[in-house]
């Protein structure tokens, strides 16, 4: 049976951003925080705090994020990601009480985004995740590359599962599973979380599917048949990762949420609502909205 409700952490305004060629504006970054409360989202990964040498997009970290912590939602989290102490530094003057470390289960891809291996990452994470729990900060940590890598092609899923692990057992409270380029399929992803389950609670995974391939909605329903309850999307589609060339965007938070409204499984999210952020932060970045629903909806 299905979970009875999910909890859908909104990718938008970091994942969705940080790979747009023109610097969007601090104020529209702003805006679409406010606006992704406003449809009922209750997670929203708001920026990162990586090198602006590296992801220009996010230079304005800190300015967004205190911005939007000055008028945080009640029981909204607004988390964002830390490749390292200097990042979580910055973060945590910032205001950040949520933060995320990122990692992958792939070599060549650790090195392309992050600038060392995974053992190097790991070893990086572990001080960070002490800084954060003194400081009582939450953190949660991502695996990129869960079945397949821009670089090498096929992941294992032992490589995953072993570093999902690592990751908990350093403190993370959830890991949340990258298909960095879209390229899983139900089976692939299925035959991935079985192997992580072994290691892992399942109500400690999350799902990170890009929408690539468009197998993203089949991923998660092969996913919550297995029991996972937690999905990472984006509203509109946005995004992609700047070291993954030809990733395109999240899942459409829109698509998932259509989907789940469907089987009746609560969200919090008012999909209308929704649908409007996607064609507002679409039209700032002067496009049509990628997603399926999005155009489906806006046409009645
Ligand atoms: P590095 O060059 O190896 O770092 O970069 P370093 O420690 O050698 O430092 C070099 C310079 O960077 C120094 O400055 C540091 O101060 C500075 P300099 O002395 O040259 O002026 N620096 C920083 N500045 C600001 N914030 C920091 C920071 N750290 C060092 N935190 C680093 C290593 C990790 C920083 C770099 O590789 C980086 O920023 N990478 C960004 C990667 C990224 O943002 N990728 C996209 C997000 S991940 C993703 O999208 C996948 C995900 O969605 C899941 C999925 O889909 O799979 C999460
Ligand atoms: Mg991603």
């Amino acid at each position: 049976s299905l979970p009875a409700s999910v909890r859908i952490v909104e990718m938008g305004p970091r994942d969705g951003l940080q790979n747009e060629k023109r610097l969007v504006p601090t104020d529209t970054k702003v805006e679409l925080v406010r606006r992704l409360e406003g449809a009922g989202l209750k997670a929203i990964e708001t920026t990162s705090f990586v090198s602006p040498k590296w992801v220009p997009q996010m230079g304005d970290n800190s300015e967004v994020l205190s911005r939007v912590l000055a008028q945080a939602a009640a029981g909204v989290a607004y988390p964002v990601l830390t490749p390292n102490l200097k990042g979580f530094e910055a973060a945590l003057a910032a205001g950040a009480t949520e933060v995320a470390v990122f990692g992958a289960a792939s070599e060549s891809f650790s090195q392309k985004n992050i600038n060392c291996s995974i053992a190097e990452s790991l070893e990086r994470f572990r001080p960070l995740t002490e800084a954060a729990q003194a400081a009582g900060v939450k953190v949660r940590g991502y695996v990129s590359c869960v079945v397949g890598c821009p670089y090498e092609g096929a992941v294992a899923p032992q490589k995953v599962a072993e570093v999902a692990a690592t990751l908990l057992e350093m403190g993370c409270y959830e890991v949340s599973l990258g298909d960095t380029i879209g390229v899983g399929n139900p089976a692939s992803i299925s035959r991935m979380l079985e192997a992580v389950m072994k290691r892992v609670p399942v109500a400690r995974v999350a799902g990170h599917y890009h929408d690539t391939y468009g197998m993203a909605v089949a991923n998660v329903f092969a996913s919550l048949q297995m029991g996972v309850a937690v999905f990472d999307a984006a509203v509109g589609g946005l995004g992609g990762c700047p070291y993954a060339a030809g990733a395109s965007g999240n899942l459409a938070t829109e698509d998932l949420v259509w989907m789940l409204d469907g089987l009746g499984m609560a969200t919090g999210v008012e999909l209308d609502a929704l649908v409007d952020v996607a064609a507002w932060i679409s039209a700032e970045l002067g496009r049509d909205p990628a997603s399926r629903v999005a155009r489906a909806v806006l046409a009645k």
